[in-house]
């Protein structure tokens, strides 16, 4: 009698087979079993030559996904090309309502928590196991692009359709997830859904008293966005270590390297440590004038001369890994012919070395005080708003983001990020993997960023393998 497979047992078998067969050669023949489950895989028939064959791929729907990617990016509070998008405001309402509508078109159950993390969960055969999750954020700072984070987000629901289509059934349930703010522009707060997510009781703590440049409350702005929560919501968003088997996010790079080099995927190993400091001066302020040099306490000038020392302490690090950004500094009240009587700036510094990371924002804090002394202004904050460990990535799905570049004919390199992600605190309840793919000059967070279809495509192939093989591990 011939064996019969349902079609949920043969993808899971012909994962297997791509996953511990041999890498694929150009000398590979149309008949080579091998190739012909790759091909069945794909859900599309192959017409490979014997001289060329085309690279083994899932038919990932490119059209769609680019058209996604711009819809979205009309979610916007500037004009195209520059994407502003931030926590809690009408598009960002309007541009969760996207997701969701595209989770529910790819046949996942939603569910959204109290911070409006959202999930959409695809169930697989054995569902008392821990999910396989994936996911990034859509929150964009002002005037960036339309790539950071998105691609995360849309490339994980493509990815979970392209292996839907080639009729693959997974044994753990595959996750999408659209982390809520990981961006900080609104509350100071980078990550802001995944470190809850993580269980950080400071950070519940500290958003009882959290509030943004207009003064509104994070609980306020959050029921203006349709979630009504109090402090004790904010627990149910902890998650729990075994929730997740794995999670993997898909993003560009935000960095030259891969394009520089000609390479599609990057595999990341770690993610640098950041740390974000907001500090405040206060001084007498007064008229432009009347009061003469001698007489001045101008906290505008403590905080210029704050950012400098920034940059002195980050060079004298000594490392090239060390970066330190003044990215915001105000003065109040901010009139051309008024001594600033108020400065307020913020602080980002990020390094791989957490040691060293930690020297620099001590001597910062030298400086703070050193530079409020001398200009006789007071430091009436110096707030470390987060000092971040770095996240390794787990061995166990570095490896399978490798093979299933390899079984793709995918060049790649082990890399670092140095920018943070979601998957710096997902990397605390759960073992993490990043997969990066290349951006134009290494251009992000402006206007200009910019990541090709194919390259997108590449990278959501090469997820939607690495979640086909942890969720039937
Ligand atoms: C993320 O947006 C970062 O600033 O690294
Ligand atoms: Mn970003
Ligand atoms: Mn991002």
């Amino acid at each position: 009698m011939p064996l019969k497979l349902s079609p949920s047992l043969l993808s899971s078998f012909i994962i297997t087979i791509i996953f511990f067969s041999e890498p694929i050669s150009s000398s590979i023949s149309s008949d080579d079993p091998v190739w012909r489950t790759i091909e069945e895989f794909s859900g599309y028939p192959t017409h490979p030559t014997s001289a060329s064959l085309p690279s083994p791929s899932f038919s990932v729907d490119t059209e769609t996904l680019q058209n996604q990617i711009d819809e979205l990016a009309t979610f916007s509070d500037v004009p195209a090309p520059a994407v502003t998008r931030v926590l809690y405001s009408d598009k960002d309402v309007l541009a969760r309502s996207y997701i969701k509508k595209l989770m529910e078109k790819a046949g996942l159950s939603i569910r959204e928590d109290a911070v409006g993390n959202i999930f959409g969960r695809w169930n697989g055969k054995d569902t008392s196991l821990a999910a396989v999750a994936t996911g990034s954020h859509i929150d964009a700072i002002p005037f960036s692009g339309k790539y950071d984070g998105v691609v995360g987000v849309l490339g994980a629901l493509e990815a979970i359709n392209v292996l839907k289509r080639s009729g693959f059934q997974p044994r753990r349930s595959l996750e999408v997830i659209m982390f809520t703010s990981e961006e900080p522009t609104r509350f100071g707060i980078s990550c802001l859904g995944s470190r809850l997510m993580a269980g950080i009781e400071e950070l519940a703590d500290a958003l009882k008293g959290t509030v943004d440049g207009q003064n509104i409350s994070f609980f306020d702005a959050a029921k203006s966005a349709g979630y009504n929560l109090n402090h004790e919501d904010l627990k149910n968003v902890f998650v729990k270590k075994d929730h997740y088997s794995a999670f993997i996010e898909l993003h560009i790079e935000q960095g030259p390297i891969l394009e520089e080099e000609g390479l599609p995927i990057g595999i990341v190993t770690a993610i640098a440590a950041p740390a974000s400091i907001k500090v405040e001066f206060e001084g007498n302020g007064g008229h432009a004038g009347a009061v003469l040099m001698p007489a001045r306490n101008d906290a505008g000038l403590a905080a210029a001369e704050l950012a400098l020392a920034v940059e002195k302490h980050v060079l004298e690090s000594g490392s090239i890994d060390t970066v330190g950004t003044v990215g915001i500094i105000e003065l109040h009240p901010g009139a051309i012919n008024s001594i600033p009587s108020k400065s307020h700036i913020e602080i980002d510094t990020r390094d791989i070395d957490e040691k060293r990371r930690n020297n620099v924002v001590e001597k910062v804090h030298q400086s703070a005080v050193s530079i409020a002394e001398k200009r006789r202004v007071r430091l009436s904050k110096f707030q470390i708003i987060n000092q971040d460990p770095p996240a390794l990535s787990a061995e166990s799905i570095i490896r399978a983001m490798t093979i299933a570049a390899e079984k793709l004919n995918l060049s790649h390199k082990l890399m670092i990020s140095r920018a943070y992600h979601d998957s710096l605190f997902m990397a605390r309840i759960s073992p993490m993997g990043m997969i990066f793919i290349p951006c134009n000059k290494g251009y992000s967070h402006k206007p200009e960023e910019y990541a090709s279809m194919e390259d997108i495509a590449n990278g959501v192939k090469v997820l939607a393998l690495t979640l086909a093989k942890l969720s039937v591990d």
